[in-house]
């Protein structure tokens, strides 16, 4: 890995959220500049490379295009092959960046802003999802509850920090989803009730409780997760247990994981945090496993909101 630039878009935070048509725009704007700093950084130009991979999916179109344009116009310039990669395939394979690597099979909870997943991986391109969320990601049930509390977006990587200060001292139910599903928006409902209540008495409870409420809320989005994990090695007989996704950055979550994993004899995988959020050395671990098998793509490709894994 010799350069993994990173182009954040912190315009959206005015917004409370991300905003496609933003989104898409500063992509164009960004794309040139960051591909060129990564060249400069790894110390390599543009002809000594072999292949340009790509995100085709899933995601926000806008986005998606600009990427997509972007390496076909390298690609036809350079005459060299193109790899598309499946976004979520791409957080997977991020633990194979670095060591240690996982050995397969091994099970792997992604969770990020719009995906909960857990998948079944078999080979570095064989993968099976055998639980998802029925309605909001994890990652959205941290910003959406940032967001009745008045906090920034993404409000994840701030209530993992104010939960550290508080006690998880308020209870929200653990929803019922059969199998290895998830479901988010029960939460999400019972925090706005919540709050709503104990405003009515207290307008000051949320600035009075705000480290509290923060663990409580961050306690049970994760207690869900590691459940639904610890029911998948049940089931699966798979004791190789890997977190990736932007959530998987977060320090109650990696500290369970690392836990849990202690007492039930799991080896645990955790990536570094630059690898966890959206990355782009992500994209190309999984086209080198592409390019070893010649699996590229003509100038016909087109970008795919949605792609399952
Ligand atoms: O994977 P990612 O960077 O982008 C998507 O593909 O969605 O994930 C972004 C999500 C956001 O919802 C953000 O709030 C959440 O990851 N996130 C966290 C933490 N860091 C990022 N959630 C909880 N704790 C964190 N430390
Ligand atoms: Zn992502």
């Amino acid at each position: 890995m010799l350069a993994n630039c990173v182009a954040t878009q912190d315009v959206h935070r005015a917004y409370g959220g991300v905003v496609p048509e933003v989104a898409s725009r500063a992509h164009q704007v960004n794309i040139i500049p960051v591909v060129d700093l990564a060249l400069k950084k790894a110390g390599v130009v543009k002809e000594d490379l072999s292949a340009i991979a790509f995100t085709r999916g899933p995601g926000l179109l806008g986005s998606l295009l600009v990427g997509v344009s972007f390496a076909k116009g390298l690609a036809l310039s350079l005459g060299i092959p193109m790899i598309e990669v499946n976004h979520m395939q791409g957080h997977v394979l991020a633990h194979f960046i670095e060591d240690p690597k996982p050995n397969f099979p091994f099970l792997c909870l992604t969770v990020s802003g719009g995906h909960t997943q857990i998948v079944v991986i078999k080979s570095p391109l064989e993968m099976e999802v055998i639980g998802t969320t029925i309605d909001d990601a994890a990652g959205e049930a941290f910003d959406k509850t940032g967001k009745l509390l008045g906090l920034e977006y993404p409000a994840g990587p701030i209530i993992d920090r104010l939960a550290k200060l508080g006690t998880p001292r308020f209870e929200f139910p653990e929803p019922n989803i059969p199998e290895l599903n998830f479901s988010f928006s029960g939460l999400k409902t019972s925090i706005l009730y919540f709050l709503k209540r104990e405003l009515k008495k207290n307008p000051e409870f949320i600035n009075e409780h705000l480290n509290d409420i923060c663990a409580s809320v961050q306690t049970r989005i994760v207690s869900v997760l590691m459940n639904k994990l610890k029911k998948a090695s049940i089931q699966s007989g798979i004791k190789e247990i890997a977190v990736a996704g932007g959530v998987s950055a977060n320090s109650e979550l990696r500290e369970q994981l690392i836990a849990t994993g202690e007492e039930l004899g799991w080896s645990t995988y955790v990536p570094k945090l630059e690898y966890c959020t959206d990355n782009a050395a992500m994209i190309a671990i999984t086209a080198y496993y592409k390019y070893q098998k010649g699996e590229f793509v003509g100038q016909d490709i087109v970008p795919m909101s949605r792609y399952a894994l």
